[in-house]
């Protein structure tokens, strides 16, 4: 393949696998301008570490300039509102809003909060994995519906309306990914942005008139005691919807899928389920599905020569880091038993991820319930998986057909 084919990042065959790309930035132009999304791309290991590590050069205050990036000029003012809102997300703040933000939520996301989800996570799944037929599309019947299921039971909202959400969360987060899908434009991003708000505004007020044990009362108590403003307390509460369902769902059907492309790890995990943890880290490091992170620049960068300069956006590329030779020992085998798996599918620094334990937890019940429950579960041969390949920074599967085999 020609190198100019290699790296059109608007092709959908180099969104499906992107690897051979980044391995060519890597070795060939580390600090490298992406012209179709108007954005430096630094794919190294060393760099991506150092930029999520310099909250001063590197601001994540990006919301315009990415919209400023996709969107032609003459529609960009119908995305004022959708700038507006999701510029008071915390993932879009600096320094003290930001440290505020993370405040609000720290209460509801404490690791003993989070453990207290275990039991409803493990009835979740039960239930989930009891409706499945006995050959099924995993990614819609499962993966789909169980992080939907465990963000309803945080909100301390009914499950049919959780699985309600998931399209607004899709609508935003394509667009944000640089969509190449017409479906997924800045109206959609728009439409799903506004219905989310609406909806949770409406939960907030019934929460305040009646507090429950949820996330939503949580951060309505803390957000008292720290003064926050209620557009402040809606922001964040929405975020977590965007940030944490598409991830969540995407990256257990990418880490199935790899892990039922590698017969001789999948027979090792099965006959011990002990390694359902490590398996985890190596698959959100083989294939994160938040690929990767943007920043905006404070002041001009210089890396190898390369003169970025202040106001232009810059992509940490988190999915080419986890691939660095010069970070991992043969980074593109995929080994479940890899040890120091010092991987940045969560981020690093003071935007890391607040839902690692959330998501940790969910991962290991679910991979150890079906292989429990379904040692047999494969691939098959004639329905192979389908990636969606709209979206280069959210990666994932339309579907992946599986054979559950007879079950135990
Ligand atoms: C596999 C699943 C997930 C992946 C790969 C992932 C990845 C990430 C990454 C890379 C960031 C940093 C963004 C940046 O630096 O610009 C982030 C931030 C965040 N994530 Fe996750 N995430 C996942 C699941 C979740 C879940 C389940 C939740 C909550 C329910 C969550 C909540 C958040 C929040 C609140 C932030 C913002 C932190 C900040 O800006 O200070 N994430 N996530």
């Amino acid at each position: 393949m020609d190198i100019q084919s290699l790296l059109d990042f608007s092709n959908r065959d180099t969104v499906r696998d992107p690897y051979p790309a980044y391995a060519y930035l890597r070795d060939h132009h580390p600090v490298y301008w992406c012209d179709c999304f108007k954005a430096w791309f630094l794919t190294r290991y060393s760099d991506v570490f150092a930029a999520q590590g310099d909250v001063k050069r590197y601001s994540s205050n990006r919301m315009q300039q990415l919209v400023d990036a996709r969107v032609p000029a003459e529609k960009r003012g119908q995305l004022a509102t959708f700038v507006k809102l999701a510029s008071e997300w915390m993932y879009s703040q600096d320094g003290a809003p930001h440290k505020a933000s993370r405040n609000l939520l720290g209460k509801a996301f404490t690791p003993r909060s989070i453990d207290s989800l275990r039991q409803s996570i493990q009835d979740i799944t039960d239930q989930e994995i009891s409706r499945l037929e006995p050959q099924t599309d995993l990614m819609a019947n499962l993966f789909n519906r169980i992080p939907a299921l465990i963000l309803a039971k945080l909100y301390g909202i009914a499950s049919e309306e959780a699985l309600k959400l998931r399209s607004w969360t899709s609508d935003t987060l394509i667009f944000l990914g640089s969509s190449l899908d017409p479906d997924y434009g800045p109206e959609q991003a728009l439409n799903g942005v506004e219905e989310m708000y609406a909806y949770f505004a409406d939960i907030i007020e019934q929460r305040r008139k009646q507090p429950a044990d949820d996330l939503v009362t949580r951060v309505l108590e803390t957000s008292q005691d720290s003064a926050s403003s209620d557009d402040e307390v809606l922001a964040q509460i929405v975020f977590i919807l965007v940030a944490g369902y598409n991830t969540s769902a995407d990256q257990l059907c990418i880490g199935l899928l790899h892990l039922l492309e590698h017969p001789e790890q999948l027979k090792a995990l099965k006959s011990d389920l002990n390694l359902v943890k490590p398996a985890v880290e190596e698959m959100l490091r083989f294939d994160p599905a938040g690929s990767f992170s943007h920043r905006v620049l404070n002041e001009d960068v210089d890396i190898d020569s390369v003169t970025m300069k202040k106001g232009d956006l810059v992509y940490l590329m988190r999915a080419s880091a986890n691939r660095d030779p010069a970070k991992f020992t043969s980074p593109d085998s995929f080994n479940i038993r890899r040890t120091n798996n010092d991987h940045l599918a969560f981020g690093r620094g003071e935007h890391f991820c607040m839902g690692t334990a959330l998501f940790r937890l969910e991962a290991e019940i679910v991979f150890t319930s079906l292989f429990k429950r379904f040692p047999g579960l494969r691939l098959i041969a004639d329905k192979p998986a389908i990636w969606r390949t709209n979206n280069l920074q959210f990666r994932g599967l339309k579907a992946l057909p599986i054979d559950l085999g007879k079950g135990v």
